[in-house]
């Protein structure tokens, strides 16, 4: 649809699905599957960082469904006074809103240092937002890769041209929840949207259908109890959350990337970090840190503070507080519903070096004489590091564990373009920088998602405190 023609100029109503002419428009022009900025930060702080602790998750977490639960109570309790309003909009606002934040942490699995734990709230948070788990783990990786890349990126939720009345149609769910439903239909009787195929890999999309299923029978047993009670409270408790809740993920959702720059490999173009008080960062777990979380997703969302002093010098002003986003994304939206090509000014981006990795590089050599490659030398790691060592075309990825254990890997993980040097080490795992998949150091098998081929871990040897690898032998699996 031709929107704008002016001065020679037209702008034309984009296509954001993932099945139209955006799509190889988008990789024609390399913008798919990119290297992005990074900026520089140290690689031992970025380390410790990037820890993650179970004591501080927990606690968050049952703070979230204690409130949950509490509001649960009062709002059954008051059930037959206006003072129930309230109550179940707090309710509401836990379940169907603070949920959002929980479920992008523990689908990063970068909340909980325990895997199980991340999932089952991860999966607790996904039905609590009908959004599908698997659906959606594989939505947001693409996210991740693609960023507001047009044609690429499923959760450009705030298309161009986005207005007022859109929000408020997205805040009532009418053009949020609404959609969600219809597709978890589709998927539960019909069968997996353009979309959906196109990011979901072939071996989980039988998972997608399932868990599509499994929604619609909970929810059906909650419409039926109701039915059945000729009573509106078990639904208001289960299922219509969802609704009533959502208006709390499109407030802190808008703040993301609402009106940024479209098709620019640099977050620092597209996406927001927004100061704001502490009652809105537990309620939106940090993700007010958004440019930071992009660029480094395996620190943890309570380190995400932290993780801002460090790189702040190197990105765009934050905004001062939500008052102040929301002042620029309806300039922005506004902007862009008379002219769809409208930008706001140019972000004062700090000059400083382009980063596309964390740590420098370092350079082996071949030995002459034999196939060995010498990637420098044990002294020189601390433990805990991972540095990343060229070799002519090759590239990889050194390792010191505790107990000064050394291992070599291919550097690139199998899953995209991102160098594993730049990954965080857990529990013997190397868990990679760009969407948080992990390799088990032992063996190079997959270890989490969304990585699905082994990666090369390479036979070691230590000749004279020197570490030397002949890449030409595959080291046998365990
Ligand atoms: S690039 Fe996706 S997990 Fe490594």
């Amino acid at each position: 649809m031709l929107l704008r023609q002016e001065g020679g100029m037209t702008a034309i109503q984009r296509d954001y699905s993932l099945a139209g002419q955006e799509t190889p428009r988008a990789i024609e022009r390399g913008l798919a599957n990119a290297q992005w900025y990074r900026p520089p930060i140290d690689p031992a702080r970025l380390r410790e960082l990037s820890v993650r602790t179970n004591g501080r998750a927990a606690f968050d977490t049952l703070l979230w469904l204690g409130l949950i639960v509490g509001f649960g109570a009062l709002a059954w309790t008051l059930r037959s006074s206006w003072w129930a309003v309230p109550a179940f909009m707090a309710y509401g606002a836990l379940y169907g809103g603070a949920s959002d934040s929980r479920w992008h942490e523990m689908g990063h699995g970068s909340a909980f240092k325990s895997g199980r734990a991340n999932d089952v709230i991860y999966y607790l948070a996904s039905f609590m937002l009908l959004r599908g788990p698997t659906q959606w783990r594989w939505s947001h990786v693409r996210h991740h890769t693609d960023t507001l890349i047009v044609g690429r990126d499923p959760e450009i939720s705030f298309p161009r041209p986005t207005s007022r009345f859109d929000i408020a149609l997205f805040m009532l769910g009418w053009k949020s929840v609404v959609p969600l439903v219809r597709t978890m239909l589709r998927h539960a009787f019909v069968g997996l949207d353009e979309n959906t195929q196109d990011y979901t890999p072939e071996g989980e999309q039988k998972a997608v259908v399932r868990e599509a299923r499994i929604y619609v029978g909970i929810l059906g047993v909650a419409i039926a109890w109701s039915v059945a009670t000729t009573s509106i409270w078990p639904v208001m408790f289960i299922g219509l959350p969802t609704l009533y809740g959502v208006w709390l993920v499109v407030f802190f959702g808008l703040t993301q990337h609402a009106g940024l720059t479209e098709d620019a490999l640099d977050h620092r173009l597209n996406t927001r970090t927004v100061y704001m008080n502490p009652v809105f960062r537990f309620l939106y777990s940090n993700m007010n840190y958004h440019v930071e979380h992009h660029m480094f997703p395996t620190v943890p969302y309570y380190n995400l503070p932290a993780l801002h002093a460090e790189v702040k010098q190197y990105l765009a002003p934050p905004l001062p507080n939500t008052l102040a986003a929301y002042r620029e994304i309806l300039t922005a939206l506004d902007g862009q519903a008379k002219d769809l090509a409208f930008e706001l000014p140019l972000r004062n981006l700090p000059t400083g070096p382009d980063h596309g990795g964390v740590g420098t590089v370092d350079v082996g050599v071949r030995l002459w004489g034999s196939p060995g490659v010498d990637l420098g030398a044990v002294e020189s790691f601390v433990n805990g590091e991972i540095r990343r060592v060229d070799v002519e075309d090759a590239t990889y990825a050194v390792y010191r564990l505790a107990g000064s254990e050394i291992v070599v890997t291919d550097g690139l993980c199998t899953h995209g373009a991102a160098h594993l040097a730049d990954g965080t080490i857990v529990d013997r795992m190397i868990e990679c920088p760009k969407h948080n998949g992990r390799f088990d150091l032992r063996t190079g098998e997959p270890a989490r998602k969304p990585v699905k081929e082994a990666l090369q871990v390479h036979a070691v040897e230590i000749r004279d405190g020197r570490i030397i690898i002949e890449p030409e032998r595959a080291r046998p699996r365990a």
